[in-house]
């Protein structure tokens, strides 16, 4: 139950559980992080001015991957300087069509309208021939239910378009609960159910081992390798009692997922789930999952690529 943390069918993810997520993830996102972009974006588009003398400014072209319906795209677009034409893709149609609705009348942080394009594509159909001329490509809470080979091809294709990379929220496998005095709880039954969750997110979703929890790792290698110049941060969820609806999903949807990991120990799963429930209802405990954010650029120089 990776990915998202929440099951679906695998990839299919409600909006509902995208929407009760969303301030969270906002929450959690690394600031300096996307200020680093923005800057980035700034210096390439000031060296690539437009072709047109009449226009002002040629538009930073954004891809988001897995876009969903569109938090990320929400985050993203107002804290960016200048025009931003974006293009949005994923496989549900119904996501993006949420997407196109919530987010048709935002701005970037100078007060530009955004330009929006929906495209219901695979990702491997979008990384095998749909990244080129992207200054930026984004994502957030994706990368866990790929495969490593997906990491490859899409590290592939970024390199080949020359643009940057801002990939949001990836879990990296941390989940605690801690007491109202900061103590972390990790008995015996936490330290079994969260390692049968781990396992749980390696599982084969259709195209070999999925990532899971070594998303970062992965990612970082993968765009090292390439001569991107790494920036990481941490982006851990911490959830209190005013996030306890999406601390209770959570918990149901790793509930169905022991259940599925640990046939013969549902007892077991239940009664730890009860009681760790219990905890967070009664304001006895928070929930901290960990995440990590990532921005990869391009290194020689100037910041140059498909424009230029
Ligand atoms: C966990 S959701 C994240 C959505 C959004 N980025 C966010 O932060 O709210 C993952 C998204 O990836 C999409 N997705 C998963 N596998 C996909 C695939 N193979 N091709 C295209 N989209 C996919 C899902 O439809 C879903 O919208």
């Amino acid at each position: 139950m990776p990915m998202s943390q929440l099951p679906a069918t695998d990839a299919l993810f409600s909006d509902q559980w995208l929407t009760l997520r969303e301030p969270a993830d906002h929450r959690a996102r690394d600031a300096q992080l996307t200020h680093a972009v923005d800057q980035w974006l700034t210096r390439r588009a000031a060296a690539h001015p437009p072709r047109e003398a009449r226009s002002l400014e040629t538009p930073r072209s954004v891809i988001d991957l897995g876009c969903g319906s569109g938090s990320n795209l929400r985050y993203l677009a107002p804290r960016l300087q200048g025009a931003q034409s974006w293009r949005l893709i994923d496989h549900d149609s119904g996501l993006l069509a949420q997407a196109r609705l919530r987010c048709e009348s935002l701005s970037s942080a100078d007060g530009q309208p955004i330009h929006l394009e929906t495209d219901q594509l695979s990702l491997t159909a979008a990384w095998e021939h749909g990244l080129e001329g992207a200054d930026l490509v984004t994502a957030s809470a994706l990368f866990d239910l790929l495969t490593a080979a997906d990491i490859e091809a899409l590290a592939d294709a970024c390199q080949r378009s020359g643009c940057a990379v801002l990939f949001a929220l990836s879990i990296d496998g941390l989940i605690r609960f801690h007491d109202a005095g900061g103590s972390a709880l990790y008995g015996d039954d936490d330290r079994f159910m969260l390692a049968a969750l781990q396992a749980h997110q390696h599982r084969d979703k259709g195209g070999g081992p999925a990532v899971g929890s070594e998303a970062p790792r992965r990612l970082r290698e993968s765009f090292h390798r390439r001569g991107y110049l790494i920036r990481e941060a941490a982006a851990p969820w911490r959830l209190g009692p005013e996030s306890l609806p999406l601390a209770e999903a959570l918990m149901a949807g790793w509930r169905k997922a022991l259940h599925e990991q640990l046939p013969q120990q549902r007892d077991r799963v239940d009664q730890w789930h009860a009681r760790r429930l219990d905890d967070l209802q009664r304001e006895r405990a928070t929930l901290t999952v960990g995440h990590r954010d990532l921005l990869a650029t391009p290194t020689g120089g100037t910041p140059s690529g498909a424009r230029a």
